[in-house]
């Protein structure tokens, strides 16, 4: 029980400002004011991550984030110290009702006054930045119980309430008469997704659990209470472990914080499967498994537990089967995920023995960050006096963790993850990184991956064996050709890693180049596939493949791409409007100015880019005389040691581009590139 004496106690929050000056119109002698103070609180970390910092009590969701770069690993997190009033009604905690939340059509949000909360009220909506957006005053006993107004654009809000009528809370309390005043409560509530049906009862650090269908994204309540000075310090990266930090902020600049983040130890117990990693869905509600196992002849099977908290709420199964090597690969694959929910999983080959818990999580229904890399070259041999084939190995593991420390929501690959297609040893390396086995990977199929082996090792969404339509030497190209669909980006990967003019050495020219549009009117076929099926629902259209066709290495004049192009491959990218055209196989940097019809255009286009390698190997000079007037960016060849990746921000009509790269003897990223484009 709390007496309004009990007013100095901190509080976070920008909205307290605001709420605390409309509660001093309606305070009394009963509380005491107090001001707020901000706390900037430097922390210090060893690998990049999202720093958490949450007050001590209930307030989840009212703390602060921020993602720490690579590149930056010292930040400053600014967290709010309010010092607000105490809810108090005759000496007893007071109660109050948080408005439910509706939306009544797109774009509009009600609020509606629950019955048996109080009888007026003053309920408002702000940003989390503080502005107002929704006010009114309501009344349960009266037919205006709700406020709304519409076009509010999905986003976190806060809701603040403050009833000052002394028949409030007569469901709970018998009082005799006296002016109840009701300090500022906060309930953060997030309005995506809508249609909600929510009443909570909040005060004094006593909650019930929401009435809710279809909704988990209501916060807890954060309200002047119980709050002390364990606040905690929480960071997190993909392949890596903290254990979170507690502290005592005070006003100004606070002492710097080290907090040092542990990879992610080994599988100890329980079934261990081995090469381990997860794939992007048809969808982003969906999630793909696949690993490998020994001992083909028990006839293992295939299953996964999908885990949310600690609650089992789906147990999937899926395929295996005989893979290379007396092993047996396992693919399953989970649907009807929720948007923006953290999940663990766990996998088994007998649904009695099973894996420790890797997680995931989904994306949200607006922005999402997907990484880009290829040419990883595990089980690279040329040694060259300096270790090559390791120089792969921790070069890889190195832009695997970089990559994490950027939050993505998946990365997106364009091929050659091993060096020799039919050595499967060379995938363990591939698959070792501790972030595999959280974050999603859509693969493409390079000229170093075609074998069955690559088959096996991912489990990809929409492949079109039944599509095939010529492929007279190579089965690969149906199973590495796919699409899914990722918030508003359908991706298609058309596979010309599998495209080898080798193979026709000995045919006429005629011969070869009908090969080559057969292989063009087959990707033609696929992006044709993947448009029907998600018609209207996608903004950008991003195509990703391994030989590059506008590049300004070694392989760009090689015959088997100059024939591709002969046979269509970019005016098939500019008869279906493609935005971005992802590949790697040269690998060197080189991003294109907007193209159409083999030129430069003004007003749309397709960008062509050509990713450098991601791991540690086989740097490629450039070509001088291939770099044009269309060519916007690229790296010159004075970069051994600098493997890169970027990571791509989608918001909306909006895509935001940086490539990044590092010198493996240490340092932090570099920006090499930044790309913008928008609709
Ligand atoms: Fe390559
Ligand atoms: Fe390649």
């Amino acid at each position: 029980m709390r007496t309004s004496n009990q007013a100095r106690r901190p509080f976070m929050g920008k909205i307290s400002i605001i709420t605390l000056l409309i509660t001093l119109a309606f305070a009394t002698a009963a509380f005491s004011q107090t001001g707020m103070d901000t706390a900037r609180v430097p922390v210090k970390l060893n690998v990049a991550a999202t720093v958490e910092i949450q007050p001590p009590t209930a307030a989840e969701g009212l703390g602060v984030t921020k993602a720490v770069a690579a590149n930056k690993l010292q930040d400053t997190l600014l967290i709010f110290l309010a010092k607000t009033l105490a809810v108090s009604y005759n000496q007893q905690a007071a109660r109050l009702n948080i408005p439910a939340v509706a939306k009544s059509s797109a774009g509009t949000v009600t609020l509606n006054l629950s019955v048996l909360s109080y009888s007026e009220a003053e309920i408002s909506l702000y940003t989390v930045g503080g502005k107002r957006v929704l006010y009114g005053n309501v009344s349960a006993s009266s037919a205006a119980n709700t406020v709304s107004r519409p076009n509010l654009p999905p986003g976190t809000y806060l809701i603040s309430v403050k009833g000052t009528d002394d028949n409030a809370f007569t469901a709970r309390h018998t009082h005799s008469g006296g002016k109840l005043i009701v300090n500022a409560v906060f309930g953060k509530v997030d309005v995506i997704p809508f249609g909600c049906s929510l009443a909570r009862k909040i005060g004094n650090g006593e909650h019930s659990p929401a009435t809710c269908s279809g909704c988990s994204s209501l916060k807890k309540e954060a309200i002047a209470s119980a709050l002390n000075n364990n606040w905690t310090i929480s960071a997190k990266a993909a392949g890596y472990t903290f254990d979170p930090l507690t502290f005592t902020p005070i006003a100004g600049m606070n002492p710097l914080k080290t907090v040092t983040l542990s990879p992610v130890q080994a599988d100890t117990s329980g079934f261990v499967p081995e090469a381990l990693g997860i794939g992007v869905g048809a969808t982003a509600s969906e999630q793909r498994f696949v690993w490998h196992s020994d001992d083909a002849a028990a006839n293992n099977k295939s299953f996964v537990r999908i885990f949310k908290g600690s609650d089992i709420v789906s147990t999937d199964s899926g395929d295996a089967g005989n893979a290379t090597k007396g092993k047996r690969f396992h693919k399953v694959t989970s649907s009807n995920l929720s948007p923006n929910t953290e999940y663990k999983y766990s996998v088994s080959n007998n649904k009695t023995d099973w894996s420790r818990k890797y997680g995931f999580k989904t994306p949200g229904a607006g922005a999402f960050k997907f990484a880009v890399a290829g040419d990883m070259h595990q089980g690279y041999i040329p040694d060259n006096g300096n270790g090559g084939r390791q120089r792969a190995i921790t070069g890889w593991d190195t832009t695997m963790n970089r990559i994490a420390g950027h939050n993505v929501n998946f990365i997106l690959d364009v091929g050659d993850h091993v060096d020799t297609a039919k050595n499967d040893d060379f995938y363990k390396p591939f698959f070792a990184p501790a972030p595999m086995k959280n974050i999603p990977m859509a693969v493409a199929m390079g000229n170093h991956d075609i074998d069955d082996i690559f088959i096996h090792h991912f489990n990809l969404p929409n492949t079109a064996k039944s599509d095939k339509v010529m492929i007279s030497y190579n089965p690969m190209t149906w199973y590495g050709s796919y699409w899914f669909l990722y918030n508003n980006v359908l991706f298609v990967s058309v596979n010309t890693g599998a495209y080898l003019l080798a193979v026709y050495q000995n045919d006429t020219d005629a011969k070869k180049m009908t090969e080559a549009q057969n292989h063009i009117k087959y990707f033609d076929g696929i992006i044709e596939k993947a448009k029907t099926a998600h018609a209207g629902k996608y903004d950008w259209l991003v195509v990703y493949h391994h030989k590059s066709t506008e590049s300004i290495g070694p392989h760009a004049t090689e015959e088997e791409i100059e024939i591709y192009k002969k046979a269509g491959f970019e005016p098939l990218m500019d008869k279906h409007g493609v935005d971005l055209v992802i590949a790697g196989h040269d690998h060197l940097y080189v991003r294109t100015k907007p193209m159409k019809a083999g030129k430069v255009a003004t007003g749309g286009g397709t960008v062509y880019l050509t990713l450098p390698t991601a791991s540690y190997t086989k740097f490629y000079p450039e070509t001088s005389s291939l770099i044009g007037d269309h060519i916007a960016k690229y790296k010159k060849n004075n970069w051994n040691g600098w493997p890169g990746y970027g990571v791509v921000n989608v918001n909306g009509k909006k895509i935001d581009a940086i490539i990044y790269n590092y010198n493996t003897t240490g340092g932090a990223d570099v920006g090499l590139d930044t790309l913008s484009l928008s609709k």
